[in-house]
C-alpha cells in the first residue's frame, strides 16, 4: 500500500539520527557485553567519554528538533500506530539524556568517585551529589539501558517493516 508523505528530514535532522544512532550502539553492546564478551571494565573509560558525547550531541539535537517540525508520520496508518511512534520517538529523546546523566551521577559517588577522564583530554567535573541519589542513579542505569535496548529493537523492526512489508518512505526520509 503507497502512503502519501508531506516531505522529509532535513539534513542536520539526518545527521544528528545517524550519528547518534551509532554511538549509542557502540554504548549498548559495550555495557551489555563488557563483562561477557569484552575484557571485564577496560572499555569502561572510553563507554564513559562516548555517553558524555551522546550527552552532548543529544541536548543540541533536542534542542534542533524542538525549533524544526519534523515532517508528518504517514497518513495512512492507524491511530495507535502513529501515538506508539511518537511515543517512543519522545521516550529516546528523554533517555538520551537521562542515562548518561545517571551514568555521570553514578560516577560522582561520594563514596567512591571515579571522575571522567573525557578521551583523555581533559576531567569533567564531579557532580554534587550524595550516596543515596548515585546509588539510585546505578539502579537506574541499568534498567533505562535494558530499556533502551527493547525501544531500538522495536524501532529497528518499526522501520524495516515500514520499509519492506507496508513499502511506503517512512525509511527512505530519514537517510541522507
Ligand atoms: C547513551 C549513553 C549510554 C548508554 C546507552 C549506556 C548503556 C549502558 C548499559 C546497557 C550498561 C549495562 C547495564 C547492566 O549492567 O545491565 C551500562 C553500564 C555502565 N555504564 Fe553506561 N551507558 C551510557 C552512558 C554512560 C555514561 C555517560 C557513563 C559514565 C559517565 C556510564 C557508565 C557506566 C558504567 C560504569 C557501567 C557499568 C556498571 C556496572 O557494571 O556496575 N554509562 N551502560
Ligand atoms: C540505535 C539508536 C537509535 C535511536 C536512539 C533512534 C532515535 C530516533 C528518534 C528520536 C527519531 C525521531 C526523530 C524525530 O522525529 O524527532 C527517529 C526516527 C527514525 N529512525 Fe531512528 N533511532 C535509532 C536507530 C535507528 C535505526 C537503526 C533505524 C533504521 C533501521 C532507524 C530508523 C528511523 C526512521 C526511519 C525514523 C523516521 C521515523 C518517522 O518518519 O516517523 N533508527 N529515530
Amino acid at each position: 500500500m503507497a502512503v502519501a508523505f508531506r516531505g522529509r528530514y532535513d539534513r542536520v535532522a539526518i545527521i544528528f539520527h545517524w550519528v547518534i544512532a551509532a554511538l549509542v550502539l557502540v554504548n549498548l553492546a559495550i555495557g551489555l557485553f563488557h563483562q561477557s564478551l569484552f575484557d571485564g571494565m577496560s572499555l569502561m573509560p572510553f563507554h564513559k567519554s562516548n555517553g558524555i558525547l551522546i550527552l552532548g550531541l543529544s541536548i543540541a539535537r533536542l534542542g534542533w528538533r524542538l525549533s524544526h517540525r519534523p515532517p508528518s508520520l504517514p497518513a495512512g496508518s492507524p491511530r495507535w500506530e502513529r501515538a506508539l511512534a511518537r511515543s517512543v520517538h519522545w521516550l529516546f529523546y528523554a533517555l538520551l539524556i537521562l542515562l548518561p546523566l545517571s551514568g555521570w551521577i553514578f560516577s560522582s559517588n561520594p563514596a567512591r568517585p571515579r571522575p571522567i577522564d573525557w578521551f583523555g583530554l581533559f576531567e569533567l567535573p564531579v557532580l554534587p551529589v550524595g550516596e543515596a541519589l548515585a546509588g539510585a542513579a546505578h539502579g537506574g542505569h541499568e534498567l533505562m539501558g535494558l530499556a533502551m535496548a527493547g525501544l531500538v529493537a522495536l524501532h529497528v523492526a518499526a522501520a524495516l517493516r515500514h520499509h519492506f512489508v507496508v513499502r511506503d518512505r517512512t525509511l527512505a526520509r530519514m537517510l541522507p
